[in-house]
């Protein structure tokens, strides 16, 4: 049947092969294309469209082709299911009715469905291409298998692979993953050897779909063409600034069990975004089809990324994706996700050409529109004097514009006043007549605007690659884990970071506008404060802090964050109004993993913080050994006390340890800890306390029924807890209520309920001990986020 097909095509066809230089490299015979995960949804979309167009280009190559769609359902049910993908594949519009109509046929023809589920599954595909080859007496000239599955299955089936299906030899292998490929740097270096263990590099291709949009795969010709031109201003000393953005409008719906694992860092930047970056900074290869050379220069970019920290991301999560989570991923309505929707990063590149200069990488879903872009910026050392409007007073940019948004169609674009660039190649254009339409609020008239003559898509591109053996367009192992080790440390520092809260859409108005400050990037505005009498006041698109009363006390109230920022923020004011006045801010503060988002906050964001004068003191400890990970000092020191200029001797942690055993009340310590207060706190009264409040109602460590009134005058106490660690050492509300300042920190959907208590129930600090907490000549301020305050 083959052979037939073959001839009649042969003679029907004009079209030949791409002829590039991987082609050469091998033999015409017969290719078996196999899609474990032909059924499903990108196989679907995208990879039976890509065999086919390939099919249309290679038919009169000399190849003949048989195509499988494999999967786990018997091949009764599925075969059905195949075809009807399989009827809706379709030509090019320069391939006539007729032919295409013949051309769709034979493909039909040379696919089937086939069960692939355990060895045996492997064994019959691998002895029934065996028959075919020996009954039509073909020359096998590869097969290739296209893994559209998750990626757990990879290594199992690449094993079946490598023990059943492999060709004679003389005939390639080749075999076809989808990202991800790995959830950071160890197990992506699990992942590959477990890949190593089956498959060879060489006959690995790692598809990023990125690397087949027509742009991106001409940012390389592009940079070549126009070398002369761009290499004396291709560097730190001309770029402003280079963005790397894709916006989404979709949320990730339908796509939680997956995307709460990865969020958008591991989605899109890790991989795709990361790609474009080295495409456009790499050293330029002498020939862009060696694929050692393009990998290599691409590796070497990847080595010279500065380290990105903490400081260097901002991140964001659509407000709605909370109840999606809960929904999708049957968790209750206090479970909190901190997997980012939205990203924004600051990358640079530590050497001589690049140094210092911002390379922004951005994408998020539910964003204002769909667009994807890598925008190159020039400095412009241009003063206009008068007319603002002279082509020089412009900005001076090269866009390479992935597709969507305002243009509709990929282009690359360079501004007028910049050069006139030459064609990337014989099948791009360029266009002179356009419609109205503005890119980066300037005209298009504006720019030189070249395009393809005709748009494809990626993975047919990438399709029609693999099948010519060419892998400069495919992530190498080596590259691979080069660009998680670069991810790694930062994804890991964002763990347990709260995403901004956004709105989604053109609601997000500028809550996203970020902010670059030096090798750091932050978010652009800083809380909104209005004053607003009841709850739910007059906060317009709930991001603001809304200020109120709770318990006959002051209280601010707001998302996560921003609580944090303004509680970190009031902090400062206190600080520095307190030295102003004295020379000395004495803080105590809590345990617990509430405040943590608020050490952070102040480590991170408080460089102008006058630690040099502040004194930190404990508002309670556990009796455990202060490497324990249960202890709050520790805690304190690792999340803040260690990022901070703070002296040594203005540290305060309770000694809770003495003697070489732990409070132990003939030890004295919770003595020492008064006397040491009493001697450096004037008149025992803190200038800020923070305190949190536990389920149970109980502050500091003072428990209901922990009978306060017994501790009589003391300051500093032994007290026990009903949860583990029991022992412990704790302010008491003698001092705590001798304070300038309480703070109150509420946080979670898992203290509504006890909110919800605590704003009935009268001043009884016997059964709620927070009651208790009534400054006599101070300050009290709960803050409270509105998933505590609001549920
Ligand atoms: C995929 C991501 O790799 O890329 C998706 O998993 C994202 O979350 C998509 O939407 C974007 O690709 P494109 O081609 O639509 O820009």
């Amino acid at each position: 049947m083959f052979l037939t097909v073959f001839f009649l095509l042969v003679a029907l066809c004009t079209q030949g092969g791409n002829g590039k230089e991987g082609e050469e490299a091998q033999r015409p015979g017969h290719v078996s294309v196999v899609i474990v995960g032909g059924t499903g949804d990108l196989a679907k979309k995208y990879l039976w469209q890509g065999f086919f167009q390939l099919y249309i280009n290679q038919v009169s190559s000399g190849n003949t082709f048989s195509f499988y769609g494999g999967g786990q359902s018997p091949t009764e049910k599925a075969t059905p299911v195949l075809f009807e993908i399989l009827k809706a594949v379709s030509c090019s519009k320069d391939v006539s009715q007729e032919r295409c109509a013949l051309l769709k046929d034979q493909f039909l023809r040379l696919a089937q469905y086939r069960q692939l589920k355990s060895l045996e599954d492997y064994q019959d595909l691998a002895k029934h291409i065996e028959q075919q080859l020996q009954e039509e007496g073909m020359t096998e000239a590869g097969r290739l298998f296209y893994l559209s599955v998750p990626a757990f299955a990879y290594a199992d089936i690449a094993e079946k692979i490598n023990s059943s299906c492999r060709p004679k030899s003389g005939a390639w292998l080749r075999v076809v993953l989808e990202k991800p490929f790995g959830h950071d740097y160890g197990s992506a270096q699990v992942l590959a050897s477990q890949l190593r263990s089956s498959l060879t590099e060489e006959e690995m291709y790692r598809i990023d779909h990125y690397l087949g949009k027509q742009v991106v795969s001409k940012m390389l010709p592009f940079r070549i063409q126009n070398k002369k031109l761009l290499d004396p201003i291709w560097n730190k000393h001309h770029i402003e600034r280079v963005e790397i953005v894709l916006k989404e409008t979709l949320d990730v719906k339908g796509r939680i069990a997956f995307y709460d694992q990865y969020g958008v860092i591991r989605d899109v930047l890790q991989n795709h975004l990361t790609e474009v970056m080295t495409l456009l900074t790499m050293r330029l290869p002498k020939n862009v089809s060696r694929s050692e050379e393009v990998l290599g220069n691409k590796l070497q970019i990847l080595s010279s990324m500065l380290p990105l920290g903490k400081n260097q991301a901002v991140i964001g999560q659509y407000q709605t994706y909370k109840a999606e989570v809960q929904q999708e991923l049957n968790k209750t309505k206090d479970h909190v996700s901190h997997t980012p929707t939205f990203a924004a990063v600051l990358a640079q590149i530590d050497d001589a050409q690049y140094e210092g200069m911002p390379i922004l990488l951005i994408s998020g879903k539910m964003l204002d529109e769909r667009v994807g872009y890598a925008r190159v910026l020039f400095k412009n050392d241009i003063f206009c004097v008068q007319n603002h409007n002279n082509v020089h007073c412009k900005p001076k940019q090269i866009v390479f514009y992935f597709g969507h948004g305002s243009l509709q169609y990929p282009a690359i674009l360079v501004s007028k006043n910049l050069f006139k660039p030459a064609l990337v190649d014989s099948e791009w254009k360029e266009v002179t007549e356009h419609k109205d339409v503005n890119v980066f609020g300037l005209p298009i008239s504006d720019f030189y605007i070249q395009i393809p003559m005709e748009q494809k898509e990626a993975y047919a591109e990438l399709i029609s690659h693999i099948f010519l053996g060419q892998k400069n367009s495919f992530i190498s192992t080596e590259n691979l884990l080069a660009s998680w080790d670069l991810w790694t440390p930062l994804l890991s520092s964002l763990a347990s970071t709260f995403p901004r809260i956004y709105p989604g859409g053109a609601d997000n108005a500028d809550v996203l506008d970020i902010h670059l400050k030096g090798k750091d990037v932050s978010y652009n505005n800083e809380v909104v404060i209005i004053s607003t009498d009841h709850l739910g006041g007059t906060s317009t698109n709930g991001f603001q802090v809304m200020q109120g009363k709770f318990r006959s006390s002051e209280m601010v109230s707001a998302w996560a964050e921003q609580l944090v920022d303004k509680l970190a923020a009031d902090i400062q004011e206190a600080a520095e109004a307190a030295i102003y006045e004295g020379g000395v801010f004495h803080l105590a503060l809590s345990g617990g993993s509430t405040p943590l988002a608020l050490f952070h906050r102040l480590a991170d964001h408080h460089f102008t913080f006058p630690w040099r004068n502040t004194h930190v003191w404990m508002v309670d400890e556990r009796c455990v050994l202060p490497t324990e990970l249960e202890s709050n000092f520790r805690n304190l020191h690792d999340h803040l006390l260690q990022h901070v200029r703070i002296p040594y001797y203005n540290i305060h942690p309770m000694p809770v340890h003495l003697n070489q055993r732990l409070c132990v009340e003939e030890d004295g310590g919770a003595l020492m800890y008064e006397k040491q207060l009493v001697k450096l706190v004037n008149s025992s009264s803190f200038h800020f306390v923070l305190l949190g409040v536990g389920y149970d109602g109980h502050t500091a460590s003072l428990f209901p029924g922990g009978k306060a009134d017994e501790l009589g005058d003391s300051l500093v106490a032994l007290t026990e807890s009903p949860s583990k660690p029991h022992q412990r050492m704790s302010l008491t509300f003698n001092v705590i209520n001798r304070a300038r300042k309480v703070a109150l920190l509420v946080m979670g959907k898992g203290k509504h309920e006890l909110i919800t208590q605590l704003s009935r129930v009268k001043d009884n600090p016997d059964k709620w001990p927070v009651t208790g907490v009534k400054p006599t000549n101070g300050n009290l301020v709960w803050y409270i986020d509105y998933d505590a305050l609001l549920g």
